[in-house]
């Protein structure tokens, strides 16, 4: 009996022990945070490191299993405190995928997963539709691999063509920006996973990336590198958000209260919790006093760091608390904390016809004389050259990088409906084979793989391969990755011997009057004034993921319309962009500092401006078929809260197709300079068959109206006139309209912040 007693006593005492400790979930996070000491507060807020080379374990934060990673080769784990019921959660790369190890030490189940077309091809869709269910096929992956944040979407700005992650990223533009991250992040997180929309902010250069110091005014920088986050937070609700590696007139940006508390948290009222990028900055306590909840990987210093300014009052209890806070958050959103049973088995199958669908949705076709394209199938006897059409880039390196099961080929595809040539076929696949086997891993597996030389051509195998086929099909491709920046003189130009088999196939193809088809497998824009005369047709395919040969073999064979259109502008040359003089940053050497002179004068904004004439425009892309723009209406001749501006679009040629239809507004400027014209909508028709008309619609609302009136604080819309142009690309404006706005409006008040610190001058 007694002992009966001393049992049920001993069980009472445990349950109200137990029963005191607060459990994550179950007790209110702020009973969950007092229970903690301040040693678990520190650990929380970090990860549980990261071993690279040159990074020992002695480095590593405390308390930390490096053999822990539940989901082998994800970038990040966080720090469990079972006591308090809190679990690890797990964050993957991203963006074109989810990037895990496909194998596992002494296991026979293998992880791969799905390499999605990069981001500058997903943003040429114009298709919010298209992108979200890409998304919504990653999100598939990262929660069936046992994932709870995919480290994606990357939303920077294409500042410069040599920009190092230009291919993760979108567009020349922040209103493309905003809109293809928002379809992302909206497809993947309706899954019950999170996202982490990436670099915030400006982060355009790769090139002393964790030390430079981007100055910029803070027009640029609310009109042009934040307005795409801007756009993105508000029309999704990322879980989380990454902050970038450099500093912002001199502050590291993870380090920066003004822009990621004043800016993100109180003038866009973001709720989610925000991360530094991977060893980001310079003092964990700034970045906790910033604002930055969370800090990735983690390090023993920066540990170190907190303990240290919580103790000397640099860093408040109240402040780590809020951030800690934060991370409870997210992990009671994470699937693991839900306890779900992933499956390990996604619906790959399933997620490459998306992949495929995507990639061929956004390829542009930015030449096609004499209807070069589609070839018929059957009988036609292709000459495929090109290092790239037998080894096609799929997508960058680095942690961009997808470790997919297969990758379709260029000539994979192509070969499925049409007839290749064999010999060349077989020369390049030998030239290939052994050209790889030459090359070195690199060092560390993120780090970018160099790719063979262009195979060599003979001008006699042209003459004979002209003689014998019906058509040639080069592809010239580039690889990416992060880490670096581009080379003018590799990546930018056109090798010489690239030229030289482009010019010797062109010569001889055109000899016989045959046709020439070059198809770009590359990451971001390349020079392409000096060669394109040399081809009949060209196609950017961008790195169309691991589907991209049968994407290609769609859009070649006609059987999809090509309706890709460049959210990123093609100049004549390297030199016509403004930004040129200073990239990537002084001293050239070593650069630690980069001066955005530009202004919000990037892409199209600056080419219309001081009139440098282009390429190819921003917004262009052909069709195999024709559109014609009529009827256009606006709700009111004077604005008020808001206006609807509609126009026709009708299919006048043969074959169905979609058109992106975009909308550009020119403001009054007497009170401030302004860009000829701004896009402020845009939208992708349904297929259209031959005849078929839609009518469609934009809503123009304030914010559309406003430029960033430094003097002020304010988004301020100016009293005058606008002009409404609707277009098939920058260039090309079909319809005109116009409306007017009878006295100058003050749409949104902000805080003076950002401001440059040194004088930002012209570049020479
Ligand atoms: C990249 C991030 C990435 C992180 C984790 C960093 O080097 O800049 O984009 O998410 O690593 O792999």
């Amino acid at each position: 009996m007694k002992y009966i007693i001393n049992s049920v006593v001993f069980l009472l005492v445990l349950t109200t022990v137990h029963a005191q400790i607060p459990q994550l979930g179950k007790a209110a996070n702020s009973k969950v945070i007092n229970a903690m000491t301040v040693t678990e507060k520190a650990r929380l807020i970090m990860g549980l490191g990261m071993i690279i080379p040159g990074f020992t374990d002695d480095k590593l934060p405390p308390d930390t299993s490096k053999a822990y990673n539940p989901v082998d080769g994800s970038a990040a784990v966080t720090y469990a405190i079972p006591r308090l019921g809190i679990p690890a959660i797990v964050l993957t790369d991203g963006p074109a995928g989810m990037r895990i190890f496909p194998k596992r030490a002494n296991e026979s189940s293998t992880y791969y997963c799905t390499a999605f077309p990069i981001g500058t091809l997903l943003a040429s869709t114009w298709d919010g539709a298209a992108v979200k269910q890409v998304g919504l096929a990653i999100g598939n992956e990262v929660k069936e691999y046992g994932a709870d944040v995919i480290l994606a979407p990357g939303t920077n700005i294409h500042r410069n063509p040599l920009g190092g992650r230009n291919f993760e990223y979108y567009s020349e533009d922040p209103l493309v920006s905003g809109k293809t991250a928002a379809a992302y992040i909206n497809g993947v997180q309706e899954n019950g996973v999170g996202t982490s929309i990436k670099h915030f902010a400006a982060n355009n250069h790769e090139t002393n990336r964790q030390k430079i110091d981007v100055q910029a005014d803070q027009r640029a920088l609310r009109e042009i590198y934040l307005r795409g986050f801007e756009i993105a937070t508000a029309d999704s609700k990322p879980w989380t958000l990454m902050s970038s590696y450099n500093k912002i007139n001199g502050t590291y940006t993870s380090q920066h209260y003004d822009l990621v508390t004043t800016i993100l948290q109180k003038e866009w009222n973001y709720k989610g919790l925000v991360m530094t990028d991977w060893f980001a900055g310079d003092d964990g306590a700034a970045q906790m006093n910033a604002g930055n909840h969370m800090i990735m990987p983690g390090t023993k210093s920066q540990y170190e760091q907190i303990l240290k300014a919580v103790k000397n009052g640099d860093l408040k209890m109240s402040t780590l608390d809020a951030n800690v806070d934060r991370v409870l958050n997210l992990i009671l959103q994470s699937q693991t904390f839900k306890q779900y049973k992933y499956s390990n088995k996604p619906s790959l199958a399933a997620n490459a016809k998306v992949a495929k669908t995507a990639a061929a949705a956004g390829f542009v076709l930015l030449k096609n004389d004499h209807n070069a394209l589609p070839v018929k199938t059957g009988a036609v006897n292709i000459a495929l050259f090109g290092n790239c059409a037998y080894r096609t880039i799929t997508g960058g390196t680095g942690s961009g990088d997808v470790y997919e099961a297969y990758s379709i080929s260029i000539a994979d595809g192509l070969e499925k409906l049409y007839k290749l040539d064999k010999n060349l076929q077989q020369q390049y696949n030998a030239y290939l084979d052994d050209a790889f086997k030459k090359i070195k891993e690199p060092a560390m597996f993120l780090l970018p793989r160099e790719v063979p030389a262009e195979k060599i051509i003979t001008a006699e195998e042209v003459a004979e391969k002209a003689n014998n086929c019906d058509l040639a099909i080069l592809t010239i491709g580039r690889t990416s990755g992060e880490f670096a920046d581009h080379k003018p003189d590799y990546d930018y130009y056109l090798t010489q011997t690239e030229k030289d088999n482009l010019n010797m196939i062109s010569n001889a193809f055109h000899a016989k009057n045959k046709k020439l088809v070059v198809l770009l497998n590359i990451g971001g824009v390349i020079e392409m004034k000096s060669w394109q005369d040399a081809a009949d047709a060209i196609l950017l395919t961008w790195q169309p993921g691991q589907e991209g040969g049968n994407a290609v073999n769609e859009v070649i064979s006609g059987s999809v319309n090509p309706s890709g259109k460049l959210a990123t502008t093609i100049p004549f040359d390297y030199t016509d962009v403004y930004s040129s003089k200073g990239f990537p940053g002084t001293p050239a050497n070593n650069p630690t500092v980069v001066q955005y002179s530009e202004g919000i004068y990037v892409g199209y904004r600056y080419f219309e401006k001081y009139k440098v004439p282009v390429l190819y425009p921003f917004g262009y892309g052909l069709s195999y078929t024709d559109f014609t723009y009529s009827n256009i209406k606006i709700s009111s001749a004077v604005f008020k809260d808001k206006l609807v501006v509609t126009a026709d679009i009708t299919n006048s040629g043969k074959v169905a197709g979609k058109e992106v239809v975009q909308l550009y507004l020119a403001a009054p400027a007497k009170q401030l300079d302004k860009p000829v014209k701004e896009l402020r909508g845009y939208v992708k028709t349904d297929l259209l068959q031959p005849g078929k008309k839609q009518t469609i619609s934009f809503t123009i609302d304030k914010r559309d109206l406003c430029s960033f009136y430094e003097a002020r604080s304010a988004w301020v819309a100016e009293a005058g006139e606008y002009k409404v142009a609707i277009g098939a690309s920058s260039a090309d404006i079909r319809l005109n309209s116009s409306f007017n706005l009878q006295s100058d409006l003050v749409v949104k008040k902000v805080n003076n912040v950002l401001a440059p610190v040194q004088k930002i001058t012209e570049l020479k």
